[in-house]
C-alpha cells in the first residue's frame, strides 16, 4: 500500500479528455462506452505536488504572461542529475509547446524539402506526418523483431540513406513496444550517424518510465554525440500532464541550439503557458515519491497482463516491456488479419487500443494497450479480451 491510491477510478468521462470523450470522433460511432486503452495519458491524477501549484495559482487568480523561469529551469536541471545522472546547464534548456511540436521545429530548423529523415519503425505515428508536413520523406527502415525483442538494423540502415538524408528520429525508450536502448546499441547508432553527418533528434520523452534499464540518455553518452545531438524530454508523460503541451528541448551544442531557437522565433515561441510551466516545476520539484510509486503499480499492471496474455490468449505474444506503460500485443500468432482482430477488440471485447498499423511497417497485427489505470480497469480489459478471443483457447 502507497501514500498513493493509484486504484482509485475517476471519471473522465465529461472533462474534455481526448481518450473517453473522444472515442466517436476517432473511432467512430459504435466505440462510445467502451473502455479507452488507447491514447498515452493516465488514468491517474497527477502529483499533489503538482495540483497544489495550480490551486495555488487559481487562489492567486491572476493568470497573465509568465516571468522569471529560474526555478523551472533549476528543476529540471536538478531532475536531470537526480534521476538520469545527466548534467546539463540551464541555457541548454528551450521550452517547445509539446514534443511533437519540438520534433517539427527541429525538422523545419536542420532539414530543407526533399531531405530524407530516418525513422526505425515501428514507431510513434506522429513522428512520419512531422517528415512529410515539412516537405521532407521518411527513410524508413523496420527494426529486427526476433524471438518477441526488438534490435536496430544498422545494416539495413546502411542500405537506407543517401546523401540528402539529413536527421534521425529516435525514440529512446521506444514507443511502440518499450524498448530501452542500450548504450552499446546508441553508440553504434551515434557513430552511424555521425559518420555520415545526421543529425540525431532524441524523443526521450519516456525516459522517466523504465522498469527494465539502465536508460541511457544518448547525449550524454560523449561530448562528441551531444554536439550532434537534439534531446527531448518532458514531464508530460512521467507526470501525466500532457494536456500542458509543454516540453523540453535540451541541446548542449550552441551552434544547434542558436538554429533550433531562430526557428522558434521564426513561429513567434517566445514564450510558453504559464500552467505548463507551474506544472513542470513543481513535478520536477518535488514528483520523486509520486514517480517511484507509480512505477511500482504500472510493473504490477505490465506484468499481470502478461501472464493474462499467456494464460488466456494462445497465440498472442504480450512483448516484454522494458518501459513505457504501453502493452505491445502481437497477434500473429493467431493467424488472424488486422480488420477480425480490430473488430473482436472494438465490437466483441469493447476495449479500445490504438492499432498497430497505424505505427506504420511492422506494426500490423498488433495492438497496444495502455495499462496507465486502476487495476481494476485492466482486469475487466483482460476479461473482455479473453472473452472476445475465447475461440483461441
Ligand atoms: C515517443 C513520444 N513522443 C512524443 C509524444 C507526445 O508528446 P507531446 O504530447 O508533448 O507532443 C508521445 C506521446 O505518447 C510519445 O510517445
Amino acid at each position: 500500500m502507497t501514500s498513493f491510491d493509484f486504484d482509485r477510478q475517476i471519471t473522465r468521462l465529461g472533462s474534455h479528455s481526448v481518450k473517453w470523450d473522444g472515442l466517436a470522433s476517432r473511432f467512430g460511432a459504435h466505440a462510445v462506452g467502451a473502455l479507452p486503452m488507447w491514447v498515452a495519458d493516465m488514468e491517474f491524477e497527477a502529483p499533489p505536488v503538482v495540483n497544489d501549484a495550480l490551486r495555488a495559482a487559481v487562489e492567486h487568480g491572476v493568470h497573465g504572461y509568465y516571468g522569471d523561469p529560474s526555478d523551472y529551469l533549476a528543476a529540471i536541471k536538478g531532475w536531470m542529475q537526480r534521476r538520469h545522472g545527466w548534467s546539463i546547464e540551464e541555457s541548454w534548456i528551450l521550452t517547445t509547446a509539446g514534443i511533437v511540436n519540438g520534433v517539427n521545429l527541429a525538422i523545419q530548423a536542420f532539414c530543407r524539402p526533399g531531405d530524407g529523415v530516418i525513422l526505425q519503425q515501428p514507431i510513434y505515428h506522429p513522428f512520419a506526418p512531422a517528415v512529410r508536413n515539412n516537405g521532407c520523406h521518411v527513410v524508413g527502415n523496420l527494426l529486427a523483431y526476433r524471438d518477441g525483442r526488438y534490435e536496430m538494423d544498422l545494416d539495413g540502415l546502411a542500405n537506407a540513406v543517401d546523401a540528402k538524408t539529413r536527421m534521425l528520429i529516435l525514440c529512446s525508450p521506444h514507443n511502440p513496444a518499450g524498448r530501452v536502448w542500450t548504450k552499446a546499441e546508441l553508440e553504434a547508432l551515434a557513430n552511424f550517424c555521425m559518420e555520415r553527418d545526421i543529425l540525431i533528434v532524441s524523443d526521450e520523452i519516456h525516459h522517466d518510465l523504465v522498469f527494465d534499464g539502465p536508460h541511457t540518455v544518448m547525449a550524454d553518452i560523449s561530448p562528441e554525440i551531444a554536439a550532434h545531438t537534439i534531446t527531448f524530454t518532458s514531464s508530460s508523460k512521467t507526470f501525466n500532464l500532457a494536456g500542458g503541451h509543454t516540453g523540453n528541448a535540451i541541446i548542449s551544442d550552441p551552434s544547434l541550439r542558436r538554429r533550433f531557437q531562430r526557428q522558434m522565433e521564426r513561429c513567434g515561441m517566445m514564450a510558453s503557458n504559464r500552467f505548463g510551466y507551474l506544472m513542470a516545476t513543481a513535478a520536477y520539484a518535488g514528483g520523486d515519491e509520486w514517480l517511484d510509486a507509480l512505477l511500482v503499480y504500472l510493473k504490477g499492471n505490465r506484468d499481470f497482463i502478461d501472464r493474462q496474455v499467456a494464460e488466456r490468449l494462445p497465440g498472442v505474444t504480450s512483448v516484454k516491456l522494458d518501459a513505457t506503460y504501453l502493452s505491445w500485443l502481437d497477434f500473429s500468432g493467431t493467424g488472424m488479419e488486422d480488420a477480425e482482430i480490430i473488430r473482436r477488440f472494438e465490437h466483441d471485447a469493447k476495449v479500445i487500443c490504438n492499432h498497430g498499423a497505424s505505427f506504420g511497417p511492422g506494426g500490423a497485427r498488433f495492438m497496444r494497450l495502455n495499462f496507465a489505470c486502476p487495476r481494476a480497469m485492466v482486469e475487466d480489459a483482460m476479461d473482455r479480451i479473453a472473452g472476445a478471443f475465447s475461440d483461441l483457447q
